[in-house]
């Protein structure tokens, strides 16, 4: 089974990226975590442009997401909601509305923010995205508030009970996208 994992924050030592790559410490066997990391080549979205040649990195990611069995997303809050470019990027993937990789891909949502909150506000957003756009979305959020104390070098929380929370969203996120695989 494979998990593509999708991180909001483009930043090179970004807590969210981290948080995605210790998710692997977390997997069963025979689960496998591919990050995509072409999230700032993506243009902004306009609808002028939809019908003329996808951009690479567009197709890239589309390409990712259909070969993927769920969608991990880690992303961090901005001014209260999402950061711009994931949702621009998901703006193109949900386009052509028919044929979006997105629908019904199991998918959940993570968020790690220096602030106490964890992020919670952006974890809501991105769940509403990628609902509004057909993704079968697990309903857990991980709020992770300041990273810089709450996160391990290995990428893991530090606090068991958030541990355990992940775990718990990783082991939904699976579960589902078992059954979809069973009832293809
Ligand atoms: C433009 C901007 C807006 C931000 N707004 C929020 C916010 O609304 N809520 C919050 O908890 N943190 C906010 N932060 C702080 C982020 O939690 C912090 O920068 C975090 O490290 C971003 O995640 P990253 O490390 O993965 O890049 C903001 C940061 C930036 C750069």
């Amino acid at each position: 089974m494979r998990i593509l994992g999708l991180s909001g924050s483009l930043r090179r030592d970004s807590y969210n990226t981290r948080l995605l790559h210790g998710t692997r410490g977390l997997l069963p066997p025979g689960v496998e975590l591919d990050v995509f990391e072409e999230l700032a080549a993506i243009p902004p979205y306009d609808e002028d442009h939809e019908q003329l040649k996808t951009p690479p990195a567009v197709a890239a990611l589309k390409a990712a997401i259909a070969e993927a069995d769920a969608l991990l997303v880690v992303t961090p809050e901005y001014n209260g909601s999402l950061p711009g470019q994931i949702k621009n990027a998901l703006d193109w993937v949900s386009r052509p509305v028919a044929t979006t990789p997105l629908r019904g891909k199991p998918a959940a949502v993570l968020g790690v923010s220096t602030g106490l909150f964890g992020a919670v506000w952006a974890q809501a957003e991105m769940r509403k995205v990628l609902v509004t756009i057909g993704a079968n979305v697990v309903d857990r959020e991980l709020p992770i508030g300041q990273a810089e104390e709450a996160l391990g070098e290995d990428g893991l929380p530090l606090e068991r009970d958030a541990v355990e929370l992940l775990s718990a969203t990783l082991t939904e996120l699976i579960e589902l996208a078992g059954e979809r695989s069973l009832a293809a």
